[in-house]
Parts: structure tokens; C-alpha cells; sequence
């Protein structure tokens, strides 16, 4: 199976500024072989889905909100389809600090993307406070046993789990291979429990947190993991490049 790359624009570049990064980052991507996930801010989904029109490329919205319709600033699910997203993030850790959302919240979020025909990236991780209080597992298993509370096992081909640290998002600091494999382990354990063994064994896992060229060798061949989630470092097509070739 192709690694997973998934790319986190958060809030930034304008439509112009997806444009030129795309016709930059096309010319030359051609014949890699990823399962490559564009997350770009709303304003740059139309012009993302004519750009990638007919390619082997897939766009994901950054946010959802729980309810089909109804609030002032909300975007629903299926705006986020009519604009060109097949995936969306959900639980990214700037929305569950910043934004108040809970593992409640997140869990609508999910159905309501699932209801939509989304795929869904699910990002779960750690406080440093959980970190250094030994409560990563814990705290893994709660996040991820309640986001995705009454889902059907079949609806768990359309997740991916991003495993993000909270203490290593936009920080520069990053786990060891070790730690991330032992996460890896701990998270396909959640879902084995919870849905059934083989569903533990194919649930798509990601590892996100301060991923740049000179780190990537530590996560581009741990047992278990699908594949990366960047951030910051793919802001610039060309960094961004070179860790998709660092993972193919
Ligand atoms: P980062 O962001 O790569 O800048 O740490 C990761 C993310 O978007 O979660």
C-alpha cells in the first residue's frame, strides 16, 4: 500500500498563492507514488479541485461543523463536497484548544462528515501535561474511544487516525521512533478492543508534529504506520518535495 502524505495548509495562502503553489508543485510531482491528501483552507477548495481535476490527488477540508445546516461562520459537509474536499480533519488539536472542541463535538463531527460521504482524518494526541505525567495511553484511548462511539466497523475504512502529539505540533520538538511506534501499537489496541481485531489491523494510522527533511528518516519506516502529516513544511513546495520523496 502507497504511504499516506498529508498536507496541513492550516490557515494559510490565498487562492492565488494555492494556485502558484500547485502549478509549481504539479510540474514536478508527476510519477511519485503517495496517497497524497491536500488540506487547504476553504477560500482555496475550488480552485484546488480544478487543479487537481482528473489527478490521482485528494483534497480534504480543515474543519465541519457538527450539524447539517444552521450557524452564522459554519461550513456543512456538503458544502465541503461541492467544493472539492473528499476528506476533512477533525480533532485537530489548534481546534480542540482554541475552539473548545470536545471529544462530543468531534464524534458528531465525524458522523456528520461519514453522512456526507467524507473520509475522515482524525487527529488525536497527548498534552505535554499527559506526557509528562505517563498519561499518553490513556489519554490516547479516551480521545480515540470516544470520537468514534457508535460508528459502524465498515465506516472505519473511511478514517484515518493522526496520532499528533500536542507538545510536538509547530514546535520543533518530535518523539522518538520508539515512542511513536509504541502509540502506533496502543491505538490499533483501542480499536481492536473496541471493533474487532482485524479492524485494529486496518485502521490507517499517521504520525503529525514538526515533520522537515532532516527529520523524516524517523518516521518513514515505522512498523505499523501509514504515513505523515505535515504541516508547516509543506507550506513550500519544494520542503515539501523533498519529505514526500524521503516517504516514497
Ligand atoms: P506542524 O503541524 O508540522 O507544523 O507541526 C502539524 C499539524 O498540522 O498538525
Amino acid at each position: 500500500m502507497s504511504k499516506i502524505v498529508i498536507a496541513n495548509f492550516k490557515m494559510n495562502k490565498t487562492e492565488q498563492e494555492t494556485k502558484d503553489y500547485l502549478i509549481n508543485f504539479l510540474s514536478r510531482y508527476e510519477g511519485y507514488k503517495a496517497n497524497l491528501i491536500l488540506a487547504v483552507p476553504f477560500t482555496s477548495l475550488p480552485i484546488a479541485k480544478f487543479m487537481l481535476h482528473g489527478r490521482d490527488i485528494s483534497i480534504a477540508g480543515q474543519n465541519i461543523c457538527e450539524d447539517e445546516k444552521g450557524y452564522t461562520g459554519e461550513i456543512s459537509g456538503q458544502m465541503l463536497v461541492d467544493a472539492g474536499a473528499s476528506y476533512v480533519i477533525v480533532g485537530h488539536s489548534e481546534r480542540r484548544v482554541k475552539f473548545k472542541e470536545d471529544n462530543k463535538v468531534i464524534n458528531k463531527k465525524i458522523k456528520n462528515g461519514l453522512k456526507n460521504g467524507l473520509s475522515i482524518i482524525l487527529c488525536v494526541g497527548e498534552s505535554l501535561a499527559d506526557k509528562n505525567t505517563m498519561k499518553t495511553l490513556v489519554s490516547l484511548k479516551s480521545q480515540i474511544e470516544e470520537a468514534l462511539k457508535g460508528l459502524y466497523e465498515n465506516e472505519l475504512e473511511n478514517i484515518v487516525i493522526a496520532y499528533e502529539p500536542v507538545w510536538a505540533i509547530g514546535s520543533g520538538k518530535t518523539p522518538s521512533s520508539k515512542d511513536v511506534e509504541m502509540a502506533v501499537k496502543s491505538i490499533r489496541k483501542v480499536v481492536s478492543d473496541d471493533f474487532s481485531s482485524k479492524a485494529g489491523e486496518q485502521i490507517r494510522i499517521v504520525y503529525g508534529g514538526s515533520i522537515n527533511p532532516k527529520n523524516i528518516s524517523k518516521f518513514s519506516n515505522i512498523d505499523g504506520l501509514n504515513g505523515i502529516l505535515v504541516g508547516t513544511a509543506s507550506l513550500d513546495g519544494n520542503i515539501f518535495m523533498q519529505i514526500i520523496n524521503s516517504m516514497t
